[in-house]
């Protein structure tokens, strides 16, 4: 029987996953049988995506895919479920289910496994291309309903950073985004020391870049400065760096709560690999936030044509099949710069033992 010591170790892995502006939203909860892994509303909620939304989904998916890799390296049996708590809402809880102990005694979070390396690197990548072997892989990855699309050709790359270019026209110009944006930035030693958010030092910002970024982060100003087509410079300037990708990777499944868990594995998964062969990943959210709200009706009424263009347009660039969307763009290539990397929150912030032992 595996104990609370190393749930806890293993639920810490889990923890490393990537989410939306490093909002952290899930609880690990240990009852002396069963690790789940819930939303946590009392901490985020109003502060990020909600628990339905695809982004908390593929973020679980991710902490899912974690718990996996690290029980596949020590040698645990595990699986896992996801639950959704009525028919009408997908406020999802996975469980997972060890069937053995490990064989090995597991390392502390400060090993340099793969899991501890995966990391978002937002800054200029190299121009060389990825090499076949990562390909290859890469092409082959799937995960329950969830498959990668690699675009490495100059004309398929400059659509896709049309279309991230286009979705970040309408981020701009959306209240809800852009306020959650403002209140994840970190900005201060203070700030970041909260170990969530987005410590500002590993965007990619020109000089002055921090203050025009507070600026801009009350929604009033932005409202005001979209008068004279602000939105238009800042969503050119968010999509550069993906037009100039080597290469950029679609993670593409059902546009359904099970599709979007299913993503966030493979994101996870395909992720953590490239950064193992030391290739740099940049995720851009953006263009699958659009579709996912357009699906929702939550696109600005003067906004919903753009955001049915865009629509279109994946349909045709990622050749879509019936039901299916996209959850994430990755940019990868070789990096030019090691970022600093993005803090976890304590662990009895996000871990609970309940089992009494
Ligand atoms: C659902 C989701 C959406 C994200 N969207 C973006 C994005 O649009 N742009 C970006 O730079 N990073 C994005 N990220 C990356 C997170 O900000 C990042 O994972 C988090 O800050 C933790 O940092 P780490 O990946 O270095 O551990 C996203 C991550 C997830 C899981």
């Amino acid at each position: 029987m595996i104990n609370s010591a190393i749930t806890k170790q293993i639920a810490l892995y889990g923890h490393q996953a990537p989410s939306a502006d490093n909002s952290q939203p899930w609880h690990f909860i240990w009852d002396g049988s069963l690790l789940s892994i819930k939303y946590d509303t009392p901490r985020v909620e109003g502060k990020t995506f909600p628990a339905n939304s695809p982004a908390t989904l593929l973020s679980l998916g991710a902490a899912i895919e974690n718990i996996h890799l690290i029980s596949n390296s020590y040698e645990i049996k595990c699986c896992h479920s996801v639950t959704f708590e009525d028919l009408s809402s997908t406020h999802a809880k996975a469980i997972i289910d060890f069937q053995s102990t490990p064989q090995l005694a597991l390392p502390d979070l400060s090993n340099n496994h793969p899991i501890v390396n995966r990391h978002t690197n937002r800054f200029a990548y190299q121009s060389k291309i990825l090499p076949k072997l990562a390909v290859n892989h890469l092409e082959k990855l799937t995960r329950g309903s969830a498959r990668l699309l690699l675009i490495d050709d100059k004309a398929s790359i400059h659509k896709a950073g049309k279309l991230v270019e286009l979705a970040s026209n309408i981020r701009f110009q959306t209240k809800e985004v852009h306020e959650w944006l403002g209140k994840s930035l970190r900005f201060t030693k203070d700030d970041v020391k909260k170990a969530d958010g987005l410590d500002v030092r590993t965007l990619d910002l020109p000089p002055g870049g921090s203050i025009f970024l507070k600026f801009i982060s009350s929604w009033n100003r932005m409202k005001v400065l979209n008068q004279i087509g602000t939105y238009r410079l800042l969503a050119k300037i968010d999509a550069a760096p993906i037009k100039a990708a080597p290469a950029i990777l679609a993670v593409i499944a059902p546009a359904t709560p099970q599709g979007a868990i299913d993503a966030g594995m493979l994101m996870c998964n395909a992720w953590t690999y490239l950064n193992n062969e030391d290739i740099a990943v940049h995720p851009y959210y953006v263009v699958a936030d659009q579709l996912a709200r357009l699906r929702e009706n939550a696109v600005p009424e003067q906004l919903i044509n753009s955001a049915r263009d865009i629509e279109q347009q994946c349909q045709t660039t990622l050749d879509l099949k019936e039901g299916e969307t996209l959850h994430m763009f990755l940019r990868a290539g070789y990096p030019k710069k090691v970022p600093l990397r993005s803090l976890r929150l304590p662990d009895d912030l996000v871990f609970t033992d309940t089992s009494g032992s």
